[in-house]
């Protein structure tokens, strides 16, 4: 027997989920339209050699050449847009701007590239390669819910 006020319970449950799901989908961020200029400037800056890193290191992976790739890796976490030559009233347009989120994934983005430098300093080739492939995840995610704009082909059906 089903017990109708379960039911409804369930149907209500399941209704939430849809909801919440859709303005989780629909909350996407065009951080770069939304900078000051200059900001703008060098966060493409920042990506700009973070997908020349990200391309030498794959390089130096299929070849095992560790040292490269711990270069490369320690450039990525070096380039932290927040880390390098932004003046206070910039760094406070970039935060005041950013969503969590945003700065969330930024900060992971590096603490990964630390993680890679280190284990290629150590030359342990099967965490360089688990931690390349989340770096590539992150870049992905991070393109498809804060750069609507910069990139629509990943809201394409
Ligand atoms: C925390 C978020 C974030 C992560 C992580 C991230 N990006 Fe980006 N990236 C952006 C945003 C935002 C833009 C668009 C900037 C704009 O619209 O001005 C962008 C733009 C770019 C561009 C285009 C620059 C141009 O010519 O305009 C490249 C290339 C790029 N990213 C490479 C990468 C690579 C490679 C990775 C991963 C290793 C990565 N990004 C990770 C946020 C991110």
């Amino acid at each position: 027997m089903i017990n109708r006020s379960r039911l409804k319970k369930s149907m209500f449950f399941i209704f939430f989920c849809v909801s919440s799901l859709s303005t989780t989908v629909s909350a996407q961020e065009d951080i770069g339209s939304e900078l000051p200029i200059d900001v703008r400037v060098l966060l493409i800056q920042e990506m700009i050699a973070i997908l020349g890193s990200t391309q030498t290191i794959t390089d130096a992976m299929v070849r095992g050449e560790d040292e490269v790739v711990a270069r490369e890796a320690q450039q990525i976490h070096d380039s932290f847009i927040l880390a390098q030559e932004l003046t206070e009233e910039q760094q406070q347009a970039l935060i005041s701007t950013a969503s969590d989120e945003f700065l969330r994934k930024d900060e992971a983005l590096h603490k990964m590239s630390a993680t890679l430098a280190e284990a290629a300093r150590v030359g342990n080739k099967a965490e360089q390669r688990e931690i390349f492939s989340q770096m590539l995840n992150a870049c992905v995610a991070c393109h498809t819910d804060h750069a609507a704009k910069r990139f629509p082909a990943f809201h394409q059906e």
